[in-house]
């Protein structure tokens, strides 16, 4: 049987004291939250479980009561874990909802659990709860995310291809070595989160309306039994603050950005031009008309949904700009966007790990792709400064005299012979043509956090140290 928490009267029954009527429907519609803020239900318990615990032990409710209540609160949380339970607008919102369900299951003694909050402490602390676990969740999925990066790197350490700047061949890299640039953005945005994470884990429960209150609360051990560091010093900053939030949509913004980039880079590497990579049936879908197409449309809705997460944030900072202290009801319209950051983030992050998994890597093609005319001219230019002890300036002008010699002849650098080569700079031993190759080209690459295939290794091995 479905329970209904229903009000008796027109007027609201926790705060329509001083109200005759009932809220006209669009008063109702504009003013409801629960067909989103249900989704705080879990933690709306346990705030309120932790805050009637309190008052039991600072003997402003009896022991008897509390039981009374912490039994109620148990029976409600099953109620809507097992669908047992119907939302109304008319009961506004989840803190509403609950505390006008455990009257009926408890009767009058219900009313005891309001003492010394509001919903606004109430909805602070809530919301905070669950950005904390949104935020460990997050974690979770982004260390996954590097270990698939991690597992691919690993695979592909020594895998040569055109490293790019301004999307135009630059210099040979290794493929682990590219993959291992994503591990340190995500490195970073964990730790973006964890820094956000420190600063919201403090609580708000018993800053009641805006002022505090007068009962002897404990907000020492309401805070610590909801897992926060300690209470928060100020009232008004406690239920008027949602910074919090704003940095974990900011700290969402960055991963989402950084996903995008990876999106970017899968849809480019397996175009046909590129063909670097290829995704399996799993993560591909075909065209309605062109029987042959295999499109990448998860990697392109990861790089969209960042729009999405940046207008969370927007929405946001919007809503609490100007805004003054304490409490107004525009702070009400700062779940939805968080909700939907953290919907995006769950269904983004766990699908650029499948892709991670799933793509295979075309190593010819990369190779092909890097063997370009000239990629390799500044390691001709560093090996002369090396060996020779030339200015690398002086360097930089022989090579390019050689690469303009090997046009004029329409060949590449290594098609000059030695001879030639002299003609130019006669210190030049037949040594060149090995500096020349790819291999030697990332293998020499060797300074902390370059490309060769020994550092990328080590740098693995560094990562999952750090990360995993
Ligand atoms: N549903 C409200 C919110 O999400 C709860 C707090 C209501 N407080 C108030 N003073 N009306 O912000």
């Amino acid at each position: 049987m479905k329970k209904k928490a229903k009000s008796d009267s027109k007027a609201n029954p926790m705060w329509g004291g001083h109200f005759a009527a009932a809220p006209s429907a669009l008063m109702q519609k504009i003013n409801a939250s629960i067909f989103f803020d249900k989704k705080l239900y879990a933690q709306d318990i346990a705030g309120s479980k932790a805050h009637a615990a309190m008052l039991a032990k600072k003997k402003i409710i009896s022991t008897a009561e509390n039981e009374i209540i912490q039994r109620g609160l148990d029976k409600i949380l099953h109620e809507i874990e097992t669908g047992h339970f119907t939302f109304t607008a008319d009961l506004e919102d989840i803190h509403m909802h609950v505390e006008s369900r455990l009257k009926e299951i408890i009767g009058d003694v219900s009313g005891k659990l309001h003492t010394a909050r509001s919903r606004n402490d109430q909805v602070a602390t809530d919301f905070r709860l669950y950005v904390r676990d949104a935020i460990d969740a997050t974690d979770k999925s982004l260390k996954k995310l590097q270990s698939e990066l991690l597992k691919k790197a690993e695979k592909e350490f020594d895998t040569i291809l055109p490293g790019f700047t301004h999307l135009q061949c630059a210099q040979p890299v290794t493929f682990g070595h590219h993959l291992l640039a994503y591990v340190e953005m995500l490195g970073r945005d964990r730790s973006r989160l964890a820094d956000v994470r420190k600063r919201l884990n403090e609580s708000p429960l018993g800053a009641a309306a805006l002022a505090g209150t007068s009962y002897p609360i404990d907000r020492e051990q309401t805070a610590l039994a909801l897992g926060f560091d300690r209470p928060m010093s100020n009232s008004l900053d406690a239920v008027s603050d949602r910074d919090f939030a704003i940095e974990f949509l900011a700290a969402a913004s960055l991963i989402a950005v950084h996903l995008s980039r990876l999106a970017e880079e899968i849809v480019v590497w397996m175009s046909q031009p590129f063909g670097f990579i290829t995704l399996s049936d799993a993560f591909t879908s075909g065209s309605s008309i062109m029987p042959q197409k295999r499109n990448p449309d998860a990697a392109e809705l990861v790089r969209a949904k960042t729009g999405r997460v940046f207008g969370s944030l927007t929405t946001l900072l919007t809503v609490m700009k100007g805004l003054p202290l304490a409490y107004s009801k525009d702070m009400q319209e700062d779940k939805e966007p968080v909700f939907d950051c953290v919907e995006t983030l769950e269904i983004i992050i766990p699908a650029m790990s499948g892709m991670i998994a799933d793509l295979k890597v075309n190593a010819g093609a990369m190779r092909k792709a890097a063997e370009l005319p000239f990629i390799t001219a500044t390691d001709l230019a560093d090996w002369l400064a090396q060996t020779f002890k030339i200015p690398f300036r002086q360097c930089h002008h022989i090579t390019g005299k050689l690469v303009k010699k090997a046009e004029e002849k329409k060949c590449d650098l290594k098609d000059l012979s030695l001879k030639e080569m002299q003609s130019v700079e006669p210190k030049i031993t037949d040594e060149v043509y090995s500096v020349l190759t790819l291999e030697y080209s990332v293998n020499s690459r060797k300074s902390y956090g370059g490309t060769a295939p020994a550092n990328v290794k080590k740098m693995i091995a560094k990562a999952k140290r750090m990360y995993l």
